[in-house]
């Protein structure tokens, strides 16, 4: 939720601050904002509505400035307005601040600074901030004492960043429970809530951690405790691409990132074969030793998407580690009384590795005993740093809002954590193991004969575009795939859509079924087959229309279907990475024809850092 950006010590601040918001536009697309450093004080521009729109304002002149803060913004305190975007100011206009997240007590702040006089222009929570910065100043502070002053009086989640006309070279940042990283160039510092935006910068990279607060100049960057207790943080490199983060020529990341799933999950098993190729073995979890041969019991915590990977996750290690799994949204999770201890491990399971309510579970686990192992994309994230292992989906940038790439990653990253479980608790022996490693080195393939699909997936997208819902049906490993199929349709074309287990299915939803709604079985071989193609039939007696996710050439399957997407046939554990092709296929040209902003769906914004 909401993106924000800062840059001290380079040319033309005001197009790499929008460039920067280019790349965060994903995490919110309400309105936008840059407020830069000049000669005559800080220029201070925002606009409602789309990057698109500050970027018309801000190209009537040259790029200018050196030092600036930018910010895109996912609505929460006040509509979408050019009085809410940010940056706020103080009433002088010599404070500028830009804020991710949600200031709990702003109420309370907001009545002590009115009776102090203090006129309030927007309805956000982030407005007090730039008058208790402004205050602090007056009273002597200099930028970073004022910023952690401030920061001392907060309740809630927040990242925010400031910028005064008195220090025109210094920014000054804090986060607390929102993300937050330093970017170290060569004479210039940058500040970014995600590091895409870092990336045509510098690779080298400092994440903040909760109650940080920096103070950046060109040639320095300062971090203390909201104490002024100078801290020492580490510095890393990150070695994605920035070429990753742009499209490519594709007209959505979301195409991009649905075709970069062969490769994604294959870069996800390197480092994780034995050198013969035969076993996998995750070097990431040596670090938990006896630990894991002690386990009673796992619960996946996690949310949206990555929930749906979870349920996946509880089918390849019941079957095949055999210990007890729940899986947990994670802001259910965090308000019951959950068992944690030694023999229960805990996984949460995040793309971004900052999810809120995924952190605090995690938190929540830890502090309860429970070993942590985080399976996320993100490097140098939250989940990544709190874990006591991660093992990282090697997605690379997903920048489209529905999530397609993580996803599958994640499946690989869990079916090899069940493998790898199992041989270290003796589960399954040599020969069982290697069994089940050869078809997984090979799915990348398959999920390429998946894409090339691609047009009849089309043809039939076209056909089903003015459908007002969609029924989607699944069984084991495939009914998180429903559900999946389902997130992504109704995310990105704004129709109705309910992904189901097939076998429920006349439980109740079966009232749904008539002429004018197409569902969709996932049908592919394996142990539920032929119970599967009886829900086929069940629906095609209530007169409604089945689209048929089947085995290339499956002439029972296509025999019942309506329409039928083919992928190749592979082992049903992994059928769940091959046959969400199709699904996220057909959710992207479904919302392409209805003219669906796809990669910035509406009220949507990637990575959820408040509850
Ligand atoms: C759906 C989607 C979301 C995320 C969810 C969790 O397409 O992207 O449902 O899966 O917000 O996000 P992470 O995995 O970053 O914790």
């Amino acid at each position: 939720m909401c993106g924000i950006i800062g840059v001290t010590g380079r040319d033309g601040c005001s197009r790499i601050l929008l460039e920067g918001l280019r790349s965060l536009e994903y995490r919110g697309y309400d309105s936008a904002g840059v407020a830069v450093q000049t000669a005559d004080g800080l220029v201070v521009v925002r606009r409602p509505g789309k990057l698109a729109e500050l970027e018309g304002v801000l190209a009537e002149r040259e790029p200018f400035g050196r030092t600036g803060i930018g910010h895109t913004r996912w609505a929460t305190h006040g509509p979408p307005t050019q009085q809410n975007a940010h940056p706020h100011v103080d009433g002088p206009e010599r404070v500028a601040v830009i804020h991710n997240g949600i200031i709990e007590n702003h109420e309370a702040l907001r009545a002590e600074l009115v009776a102090r006089g203090v006129t309030f222009r927007s309805e956000t929570d982030t407005e007090i901030l730039a008058h208790l910065v402004s205050e602090r100043i007056e009273a002597g502070d200099d930028l970073g004492q004022a910023t952690a002053h401030v920061a001392g009086r907060l309740d809630g989640s927040y990242s925010f960043a400031v910028v005064s006309a008195d220090r025109p070279d210094e920014l000054a940042a804090v986060r607390h429970q929102s993300p937050l990283i330093l970017g170290i160039g060569d004479g210039a510092n940058f500040l970014a809530s995600d590091i895409p935006a870092l990336l045509p910068h510098t690779k080298v990279v400092m994440p903040l951690e909760d109650d940080d607060v920096a103070v950046l100049t060109p040639d320095k960057v300062t971090v203390t405790d909201v104490h002024g207790q100078v801290v020492t943080r580490p510095v890393r490199t990150i070695d994605w691409d920035p070429v990753r983060i742009q499209k490519g020529g594709y007209r959505h990341f979301m195409m991009k990132e649905i075709e970069e799933q062969p490769a994604a999950v294959a870069a996800t098993m390197t480092g994780c074969l034995t050198d013969d190729g035969f076993t996998i073995r995750i070097p990431a979890l040596d670090a938990l030793g006896d630990r894991l041969a002690q386990l009673e019991r796992l619960t996946f915590v996690a949310c949206g998407t990555s929930w749906h990977a979870g349920l996946a996750g509880k089918f390849f290690i019941e079957n095949l580690v055999g210990i007890p799994v729940d899986v947990d949204y994670a802001s259910e999770f965090r308000y019951r009384q959950t068992q944690a201890g030694p023999g229960h491990l805990v996984v949460p399971i995040t793309q971004s590795g900052e999810t809120l309510d995924t952190m605090v579970a995690l938190r929540q686990a830890k502090q309860g005993g429970s070993p942590i192992v985080s399976v996320v994309n993100v490097p140098e994230s939250a989940a990544d740093r709190e874990s006591d292992a991660a093992i990282m989906t090697e997605a690379g940038p997903e920048i489209g809002v529905a999530s397609t790439k993580a996803f599958t990653t994640q499946l690989v990253a869990l079916y090899m954590l069940a493998l790898d479980l199992a041989g270290r608790r003796g589960a399954l022996d040599a020969a069982a193991l290697r069994e089940r490693v050869q078809p997984l080195r090979r799915i990348r393939y398959a999920m390429e004969g998946a894409l090339r699909h691609a047009d009849a997936v089309r043809d039939v997208a076209h056909r089903y575009a003015d459908a007002r819902d969609f029924l989607f049906l699944g069984r084991g490993v495939n009914y998180p795939i429903a559900l999946e199929g389902a997130l992504k349709l109704k995310e990105i074309s704004y129709i109705h859509a309910e992904g189901y287990p097939a076998g429920e299915m006349k439980h109740g939803p079966i009232a749904l079924i008539d002429g004018d709604m197409p569902v969709v079985v996932v049908a592919t071989p394996g142990r539920v087959y032929d119970k599967v193609l009886a829900n086929i039939q069940e629906v095609r007696s209530r007169a409604g229309k089945v689209i048929a996710v089947c085995a290339e050439g499956d002439e029972r399957v296509a025999a019942q279907a309506d329409e039928v997407l083919e992928v190749p046939r592979v082992d049903e554990d992994l059928s769940c990475l091959v046959n969400v092709v199709p699904l996220q296929l057909l959710a992207y040209f479904i919302a392409e024809k209805r003219g669906c902003d796809i990669d910035q769906p509406r009220n949507l914004a990637k990575s959820v850092t408040v509850e």
